[in-house]
């Protein structure tokens, strides 16, 4: 099988053609590690609207106050900062945000990746609208809870009328002929698909693993974050998959792996790749570590991004580049120790079957107000 042109930090270089990274989230090792580059970028920075009410949605509905002006303003000091990618996850759906194109592309001008997180239904079965998205350069990454199960997938974003599988699925068909999966020569593609695991769906990992092998989609599998609903007290943790099923997804994704020739570690978060994120900003300007730590630094209105992020690596000196490892810190190691992450910034602790157990919503909503 062909490899791909360049080598990437935890996987080296891949086999063309089988979606193992997806454009934004592929980077040369030696530009991760220098202390003068931001790898993947959270933006929080679109509207808190959306259609759906997904049961474990894990942002807070918080409006975004961050004007255009003040948005661009902080890609242009992302660019400055070397930024290789801006994850847009929005605080809702970011294709409907009404600034969605001109924030995209202005992100794409200042030679940085965009990549956009999204329900797919609404917005991205309009053939127009998904042209546009195209010619910007974005990779899109459409959630997909289950492929195959259309009552599961309906149920999790809770809609009621029944049609957003169907309509999930047109999106999809609509973006590989329009060649976001077209193969390329350095291994990636720009469209892939965020599957968060759950008992309900844990055994469609292979199929849908091999569907995106297959079809040239990225995949990362994730598991719920200890943020927004699924940090709740209430959220119905018997949907989690205990640590037991974990290991086995695991080797089911290593094995599936070997048969497209793609071998790599494993890590204890998305299974497919190592975490590459770091610095997230929400719509109102509060900057954390990452999606995995929601505890404010401070606010991109009150300070510049440099002191932001020097304030971040003081306050969590595990996420420094230098010497990440690519496991989530806040999530038990693959041996099963618990990381150095054990300050405040990290939410949640681990029961006696290596289960999370979220910090208390009453503590986290606290966190945040002593922030505002
Ligand atoms: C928060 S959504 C926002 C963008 C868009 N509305 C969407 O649903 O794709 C971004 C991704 O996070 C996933 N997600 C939502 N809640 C989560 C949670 N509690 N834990 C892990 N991932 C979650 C979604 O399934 C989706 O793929
Ligand atoms: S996960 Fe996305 S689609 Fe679901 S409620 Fe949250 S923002 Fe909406």
């Amino acid at each position: 099988m062909e490899l791909s042109t360049k080598s990437y930090i935890g996987v080296g270089r891949v086999p063309v053609g089988i979606g193992a990274l997806l454009k934004g989230w592929a980077i040369a090792e030696d530009f991760y590690r220098r202390a003068d580059t931001l790898p993947v970028v959270n933006f929080r920075a679109m509207t808190n609207a959306c259609p759906f009410d997904c049961f474990h949605c894990f942002t807070d509905k918080m409006k975004r106050t961050l004007t255009l002006d003040e948005i661009k303003n902080v890609i242009d000091q992302l660019a400055d900062l070397n930024t290789h990618t801006i994850d847009f996850v929005g605080e809702g759906e970011p294709t409907v945000d009404k600034d969605f194109f001109t924030i995209v592309e202005y992100t794409a001008k200042k030679g940085i990746q965009p990549v956009v997180y999204t329900e797919a239904a609404t917005r991205l079965r309009d053939r127009n609208f998904a042209l546009r998205l195209y010619d910007s350069g974005a990779s899109v990454c459409p959630k997909c809870d289950s492929l195959y199960d259309e009552e599961y997938q309906n149920w999790v974003v809770g809609d009621r009328r029944g049609r957003y599988f169907r309509q999930r699925n047109e999106a999809l068909e609509l973006l590989m002929e329009l060649g976001f999966n077209r193969a390329e020569d350095d291994g990636t593609t720009r469209l892939g698909f965020d599957m968060v695991v759950s008992k309900r769906n844990i055994h469609e990992v292979e199929r849908t693993l091999r569907f995106c092998r297959d079809n040239n989609l990225w995949l990362i599998l994730v598991f719920f974050l200890t943020s927004g609903r699924s940090a709740k007290s209430d959220f119905d943790r018997g949907l989690m998959v205990s640590e037991a099923e974990k290991v086995e997804m695991r080797r089911i994704v290593q094995s599936v792996d070997a048969d497209y020739n793609h071998s790599h570690q494993m890590w204890n978060n998305f299974a497919t790749m190592r975490c590459i994120e770091f610095v997230e900003i929400f719509g109102d300007g509060r900057v954390t570590a990452c999606p995995g730590n929601d505890t404010p630094i401070g606010n991109v209105r009150d300070e510049p991004l440099r002191v932001l992020r020097d304030k971040l690596l003081s306050r969590f000196p595990y996420h420094d580049k230098r010497h990440f490892d690519g496991n989530c810190p806040y999530r038990p190691r693959l041996d099963g120790s618990l990381s150095e992450a054990r300050d405040e910034g990290s939410r949640d602790t681990v029961d006696q079957e290596g289960q999370f157990i979220p910090l208390d919503a009453l503590r986290r909503s606290q966190l945040r107000q002593t922030q505002h």
